[in-house]
Formats: C-alpha cells, sequence, structure tokens
C-alpha cells in the first residue's frame, strides 16, 4: 500500500533529503487517510466508524504539517502550487462562462 519511493535515500544528494523525507511523509499520510476511511465505510460499529473517520481527520492534519515543511524547502514547489491553482481557478471561470 505505502509507494515505494524513494527506494534508497542513500543515492539522494544531501541538500534534496529533507524534502524527499517530506514527499514521502506526504505519500504515506494520504495512503493512511484512504486506508482510514475504506477501514470506516467496512466498519459495522458506528463508534468505530466515528473513531477510524476521526483518525482520518487527523491524517489530513499531519498531511499539512509535512506540506508545510515542503512548502519552506522546496521553493519550486511552493510556486507550482500556486501555478496549479490559477489553472484549476482558470478553467472553472471558463466552465462558468
Ligand atoms: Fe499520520
Amino acid at each position: 500500500m505505502l509507494a515505494k519511493i524513494p527506494y534508497d535515500l542513500s543515492r539522494i544528494d544531501e541538500e534534496d533529503i529533507d524534502k524527499q523525507i517530506l514527499r514521502t511523509a506526504i505519500i504515506a499520510e494520504l495512503d493512511a487517510i484512504n486506508l482510514y476511511e475504506q477501514l470506516a465505510s467496512m466498519a459495522e460499529d458506528e463508534n468505530l466508524k466515528a473513531i477510524l473517520l476521526d483518525v482520518a481527520r487527523e491524517e489530513k492534519t499531519h498531511v499539512g504539517e509535512f506540506l508545510t515543511m515542503l512548502l519552506m524547502k522546496d521553493e519550486e514547489q511552493a510556486e507550482e502550487l500556486e501555478a496549479g491553482e490559477e489553472e484549476v481557478d482558470e478553467l472553472l471561470e471558463e466552465e462558468e462562462e
């Protein structure tokens, strides 16, 4: 379930290690959100379902923590995140017209 990248952090340039760690951590948190939501959808006990969904929500906070740190360390990612947001805004505006 967990993405297998990167396999080997020892081969990564020292300046990129923290960014790779953060991206890997984000992948793990996103996997966790999907896992807990899927488990919640299968749970028959309503309390268990509620706990699983609460944990899934906490994992979204963890995504936010790692993403915040990644954006502090990866200026290009910060710029491209904004570019992506602008592209979606433009596409949605075009659809409304
Ligand atoms: Fe987490």
